[in-house]
């Protein structure tokens, strides 16, 4: 296994899911605080109550990957050019949040507090993340970067919670064991396992296109 990190602000934690890129920079910086920011009210309003924190999350979750996916195709139509393959890893990563969505619905049933909040959230987060992207592509892929380190922490925290039987393991939904195709006696413990694996994947992905707006031969801003 090599030793190499594709950057040296990458911080190399022995737990690949443990991973931090240190900010390096005004957008990184933006996309860190701004991140740091709503890691706290989410923690302030959720405590521990993982499932409900993970339904409503991951109902933004799904949005950045949507609005990117769309920008760049867009942009490719307009240009008559090729995204290599940005737009499908994007749409895909959509899908793949919207799954966890339908996951953990199963599991914990929004309040009406909590569906308003919804509503409120993806109106404000679309538009806002709308903008950032054609702002700056570059902040709006680091933004979700961290986005991701912090889902991977909430889940790490999540499945602690499982283990020291403070949060019943319970019986996956159907929905997940088709999805991650897990055995048929799964419970949430695998569920949350595969969800944070995603999570782990997203955010190496999304630093990754954050690093190459830096290198423009890759991408076109
Ligand atoms: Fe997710
Ligand atoms: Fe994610």
């Amino acid at each position: 296994m090599s030793q190499q990190q594709p950057d040296n602000s990458t911080v190399a934690c022995e737990d690949p899911l443990a991973k931090h890129r240190t900010p390096k920079g005004f957008s990184d910086q933006v996309a860190f605080r701004l991140t740091r920011l709503l890691r706290f009210f989410a923690d302030s309003f959720f405590a521990q109550r993982y499932g409900h924190r993970a339904v409503v999350l991951e109902t933004v979750a799904g949005v950045p990957g949507m609005v990117g996916g769309m920008i760049r195709h867009m942009r490719s139509l307009r240009r008559l050019e090729d995204d290599r393959e940005w737009i499908h890893t994007l749409l895909a990563e959509a899908d793949n949040e919207r799954m966890h969505l339908m996951t953990f619905v199963k599991i914990a049933q929004p309040n009406w507090f909590e569906r308003m909040i919804i509503l409120l959230a993806q109106g404000i987060f679309f538009t806002a993340f709308f903008l950032l992207y054609v702002i700056s592509g570059r902040t709006a892929h680091r933004l979700v970067g961290y986005f991701e380190e912090e889902a991977v922490y909430s889940y790490t925290q999540y499945l602690a919670e499982i283990d020291n039987g403070k949060l019943e393991n319970v019986p996956a939904p159907q929905i997940a064991i088709d999805y991650w195709k897990l055995p048929a006696d799964a419970r949430l413990r695998e569920v949350v396992i595969a969800v944070r694996a995603d999570e782990a994947e997203h955010r190496d992905v999304n630093h990754g296109f954050a690093d190459s707006f830096d290198r423009p031969e890759e991408v076109r801003q």
